[in-house]
Order: C-alpha cells, then structure tokens, then sequence
C-alpha cells in the first residue's frame, strides 16, 4: 500500500488512498498529508477503520483535541469525540431533521477565545443518497472582494455567541456563553493569507451595527462569498476521514436526505489560536 494523492477541486480538497491510520505510520507519510491540507486546506483520507481510539490518535497527528460545547452528544467513553447521528436531530416545521451544522455556511465554536484550527469527522453510517457536506474557501471569497470592500472589512471584528441548540446543556451554555470578539477577516497564522472568518448563526452582531443592519450586512456578505467556483460538495463514502481548515474554510451540512436514515459522523475538533 502505498500514499497517493489526488486533487478534489480546483478551489480546495486533496483525496488521500493507500494509507491506513489504525496503524502507524511514517513521519514521512505524516508530513505529506499535513502538506496536503495546508496547501489544500481540506484531507479526505479514504478507506478507513477505526475504532474511537484509532481515530483520536489519528487526529492528534494534526494536533491537539479540544473540547466541543455539543455536551449531549458527546461519546462516554471519549468525550472528545462528538457522535452527530441525523436520527437525532431536531425536526422543523416541514417534518424534516434540521442536522448541526444545516443551518448557515459557517466556521466552527466561534463561541471560544481560541476557536479550533480544524475540524475533523469520519463517517460510520450514511443514507442511500445525499448526506453531503459544502466548503467553500473563504481565502478566495476573500480575495474576490473589490479593493474597497476588502479595506472596510478588513477593520470590523463580529461579536460571537453560542446558539440555543437543545444539544447543548444549560451548565454548557453557561460556560461556554461569553460574548468572544473575533475578526471578519482572519489572517491565516501559518500561511499569512486573509479569509472571511465568520459564523453567522453565532454572530450576535458586527461590532458598531444594530443587529438589523448587521444580519442584512451579514446575509449579503455572505450570499456573495460562497460561489460554485470557490466551493466543493463532499460526497460521502463509509470510512472517510475528513479533516478542515477553519480558519479558511466554511461549510454547511445539506440538508438533502431522510434524517430517519442512519448518517452517523464522529466529529473531533483541533486546538487553535486566537484569530488576528
Ligand atoms: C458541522 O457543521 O460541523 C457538521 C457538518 C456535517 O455534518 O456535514
């Protein structure tokens, strides 16, 4: 078995086969992958079989876990891994599940001083069809934007709050609940390139606006950042291992399958830095 390694996309994405993480494997293997995703800024890493254990460990080769909020659906035995299993998930009007994560394009925890660097889910269990997953890459969103939108973006900071998901424990919303400032555009700490940083579900308001000016600010922001041309859908194979970037990615869970369907994911969020 040896690595090989395939581009997803013109905007982002490297497909990673021939390797197999239940087991150890070379630092010169490692360094690749780690390449791959700062180069690509998503890893789908194919083919997998991992007990909860072997996944942890598999993860940290990109660094350190964090803590996630999602305190009802955390895994007893390794409450670092947070079970997303669509047969949970809140239901709305129309009778269909509303999964994390479907509501809005979005960056993870933006909730947190230090938001996670990465974000990582394997798929255990997945409808006949759909289950997907969007990212769009916010460096070129970014770099989309006409010089003056970028100079006056550039300066304003979004004041970020967990939402009222009912997987979220009140002693969680509580301790994770104060209000976190972050910038709009994030400049990347490894590769010094600038991204629209935001979650808007999260985003109380934008420093300075009323919150009415700041949701119609933020919807149209981002209507024009995510574009077929910046964007890749993820369709989903057993045994996928997806590791992002958030901090120069957004993405959002489609909502295009019967929730009552098995899609069962193991998330596992990455250690970050404070966004400057
Ligand atoms: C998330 O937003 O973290 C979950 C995405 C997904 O389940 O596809």
């Amino acid at each position: 078995m040896s690595l090989s390694l395939k581009p997803l996309a013109d905007a982002l994405g490297t497909e990673a086969t021939g390797v197999d993480l239940s087991a150890s494997v070379s630092e010169e293997i490692v360094e690749a992958l780690k390449e791959a995703l700062r180069d690509n800024l998503l890893l789908v890493v194919r083919d997998q079989h991992l007990s909860a254990a072997q996944y942890l460990a598999a993860v940290r080769l990109f660094g350190e876990t964090m803590e996630q909020h999602l305190s009802d659906l955390l895994m007893e035995e390794h409450p670092e891994i947070a079970v997303l299993d669509s047969r949970n998930s809140p239901v709305g009007n129309d009778g269909r599940g509303i999964p994390l994560g479907s509501k809005d394009w979005h960056t993870d925890h933006t909730n947190h001083a230090n938001p996670p660097k990465m974000t990582a889910m394997y798929a255990l269990s997945l409808p006949r069809a759909g289950g997907d997953t969007g990212f769009a890459n916010m460096h070129l969103a970014y770099e989309a934007l006409p010089d003056e939108d970028k100079a006056h973006f550039d300066g304003l900071k979004t004041v970020n709050r967990i939402e009222n998901n009912p997987y979220v424990s009140d002693a969680h919303k509580k301790r994770f609940g104060a209000a976190q400032i972050h910038p709009l555009i994030r400049t990347h700490p490894e590769t010094g390139r600038k991204a629209i940083y935001i979650h808007p579900g999260k985003t109380e308001r934008i420093e300075g606006m009323g919150e009415d000016e700041s949701d119609a600010f933020v919807d149209r922001l981002m209507a024009r950042a995510i574009q077929p041309e910046n964007s890749y859908r993820h369709q989903w194979q057993l045994g996928d291992l997806v590791i992002w970037d958030n901090r120069s990615i957004s993405h959002i869970a489609y909502r295009d399958y019967d929730h009552k369907e098995r899609r069962i994911m193991h998330r596992v969020i990455l250690a970050g830095d404070t966004p400057v």
